[in-house]
Parts: structure tokens; sequence; C-alpha cells
């Protein structure tokens, strides 16, 4: 009777669960669009404002392709699931393949990933391998396991993570249209595997496509990378048709930390059709962004200030413009990373358990 199926829906004892017909969501995405008016002041610019993903449910942007990545794993029934990881990608897949119910393994370069992004991949049970290589090696061996049917990839290279990553482009448009009026002429974002700038690119042909937005009205993707790991800038600033893979790569931003940009034939299209350009920045430069971020409120991972720290490096090559309406995507939060937070913020100071120790220190 009702009762009894109430009970036990799907009449085997509760053993087997209904297929969550909302997917495999936490949910993501929603993020906040901020007015960042010291940093507009100092750069000269009319309006700027950041687009903070770290405010997902893993802390990084990457849950917005997992949903969609997971979610198609889960429909086809894969076994094991996969990816070669900075780190972000890592602690994204293990929360949504947890969230699944199904087995997922990460391959991380060894003393290369920040410690929050390792904890949350141990925390949600992922089986994590650190590889004595980089993150170009660990891709390649995941590419390897996928090709032999020993994993499901869900690095930026599968085509549903890059599905649910085009949510950044339209939310950026209707948020900014929505404050603002009107759209952004620009889109500075970190370059890593370039997986992002080929998301919000195929998102904004599709929407010129299906006529809702103006060719001329799409913003100009604009790629930021860390000077010690640049083959994306590489290729933009040298016109090449693809990018030379460099095979030592070194930088404070260790999420893009990455020798070779597997989306670049998506993207560097992307940047070029769109009037866009690539730059790199130094580590200090980096540096110098978080902690102007951070001083308007909004904590971010190294990887993330670079986008700030590039549209500084544009501004002064006066290659922007004062009136152009910028938004800086920030891809990560700040507590991925506390070693490179505690490393560019102020030092604690060591003071007696007493009132007047303190009057001493911090004055009337
Ligand atoms: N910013 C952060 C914080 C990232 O974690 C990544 C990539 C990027 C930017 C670059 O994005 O690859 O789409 O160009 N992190 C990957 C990872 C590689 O394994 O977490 P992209």
């Amino acid at each position: 009777g009702g009762r009894q199926r109430a009970a036990d829906p799907c009449g085997d004892g509760g053993r087997q669960r209904a297929a969550d017909p909302s997917g495999v969501s936490l949910p993501e995405g929603d993020t906040p669009l901020y007015e960042v008016p010291r940093i507009e002041d100092e750069l000269g610019l009319d309006r700027l404002r950041v687009k903070h993903e770290g405010m997902n449910p893993t802390g990084s942007f990457k849950d917005r392709g997992m949903t969609v990545g997971v979610g198609a794993a889960a429909a086809v029934g894969v076994d094991r699931l996969a990816c070669a990881s900075t780190g972000n990608t890592s602690a994204a897949l293990a929360a949504y393949g947890a969230r699944a119910g199904l087995e997922t393994l990460v391959l991380l370069p060894a003393g290369k990933v920040a410690a929050g992004k390792v904890a949350q991949a141990a925390l949600h049970d992922a089986r994590i391998l650190e590889v004595d290589g980089n993150f170009d090696d660990c891709l390649d061996i995941v590419q390897d396991l996928a090709d032999r049917g020993k994993a499901y990839l869900l690095n930026s290279l599968n085509p549903f993570r890059l599905e649910g990553q085009k949510t950044i482009g339209l939310e950026i448009l209707e948020q900014f249209r929505d404050k603002e009026g009107g759209f952004p002429d620009r889109i500075v974002l970190p370059v890593g595997n370039a997986g992002n700038t080929s998301a919000l690119y195929k998102c904004f042909r599709e929407l010129v496509q299906a006529g809702a937005l103006d060719r001329d009205e799409v913003p100009k993707l604009t790629g930021v990378q860390a000077a010690g790991a640049a083959p994306f800038v590489e290729a933009i600033e040298s016109g090449a048709e693809s990018v030379q893979r460099w095979d030592s790569v070194e930088t404070v931003a260790t999420a893009i930390r990455i020798g070779e940009p597997v989306n670049a034939p998506k993207s560097l299209p992307g940047v070029r059709e769109t009037g866009g350009t690539a730059v790199a920045v130094e580590d200090e430069a980096i540096t110098q962004a978080q902690r102007n971020l951070a001083r308007e409120g909004i904590g971010v991972e190294p990887a993330s200030a670079a986008s700030i720290a590039g549209l500084r490096e544009l501004r002064e090559r006066d290659e922007i413009d004062a009136d152009e309406r910028v938004v800086c995507l920030t891809t990560g939060h700040l507590l991925k990373d506390p070693e490179a937070a505690a490393a560019a913020g102020g030092k604690p100071e060591s003071v007696a358990a007493d009132v007047g120790a303190v009057l001493d220190l911090v004055g009337e």
C-alpha cells in the first residue's frame, strides 16, 4: 500500500537509490560581482568589477564544470573518475565525485600544490597520487589512463566541463547589465590550460549565433600568465598558430604553473577574434595584486590575483583606455593557499597575556 511505498520507494529495501533528477550539484555559481573602488582609482579606470569565483562551494570556478562533467559521468555509469591537477580541479572533482558516490583518482605534482587543495581532496576521500613531475606530466599520464579505458577524464579537455564553465560568461553579462547597464568591454582572466578562456569564447560565440549578443558587444578576452609559466602569452605575442610547451615552469601562482595549455587550439582564436590580448606578470606583481584585493576585503589565491596584476601591466603600457569597462575574474579563494597568504600579509606579533603588554604594543 501507500505507506509501504513511502517507506521503501524502490521496493528493494533501500539498497538502490533513485537517480537524482537535479544531477550532481552542491550547488555552484551565482558568485558575486564586486566593486573595487580603490583599485579602480589606482589604475585610473572608470569602471572595474571583480567576479569572485572563489565563492563557489569548493572555492574555485572548477565547480561549475564538475557539476556537468561528473553529472555526465554518473549518468553513463563510469567506474572511476580521474584528473591531473595543480590543486583546484582535484578538490572539485573529489567533492563532486563524493557527492555522486563515485571513486576518484587525482594526480598532483609533488610539492607544488597548495595545502588547502590537498586537504580538500584528502577529506573528500579521493585517492591522491603525488607524481614526481610537473602538472603536464600528470596530465600526460591521466590521458593515457583514459585512452586505456582505466578512468574517465575530468580535466578541461572534457567537453562537459567547459559547457558548465560557460555559465561564468552568462553571469558576467547578466550581472553587469543589471548593475551597470550594458556589457563589459573586456574580461581579464588567469590562464593555465586555457579551459576557462575557451569556455568564455564558446559562450559568447553561441550568444552571437543565437542573436542574443551583437558581435561588437563581445568582451575582449584578455589572458594573464605568470612570467615563469607563460607559453600562451608567448604564442599570442609571436602570432604563432599553436603553443610551444615549456618544460620548466615556476611561479608563486601554483594553480597556473603549467607548461602546455592544452586548450590553446580553442582559446588562441578566442583571444584574437575578440580583440583581446595576453600578458605575463612577475610573481611580485601577483603578490602585490593579492594584497590590493585583500585590502578591499576580497581574499583570493595568487593565480586569481594575476588578473589584476595583468590589468595593471596593460594600463601601464597604455593598452587599455580609462573608459573601458573591465571585469577581472578571480578564480580561487584565499584559503586555498594559506601559506602564500601568510607570506604576502603582515606577521603576527607575540605578546604576554596582559592588557598592559597589549597596550604597550597598540598604544592608547
Ligand atoms: N585560476 C585557478 C585558481 C586555477 O586553479 C586554474 C586552473 C586557473 C586559474 C586556470 O584555468 O586552466 O582554465 O586556464 N587550475 C587547474 C587545476 C589546472 O588543476 O586546478 P584554465
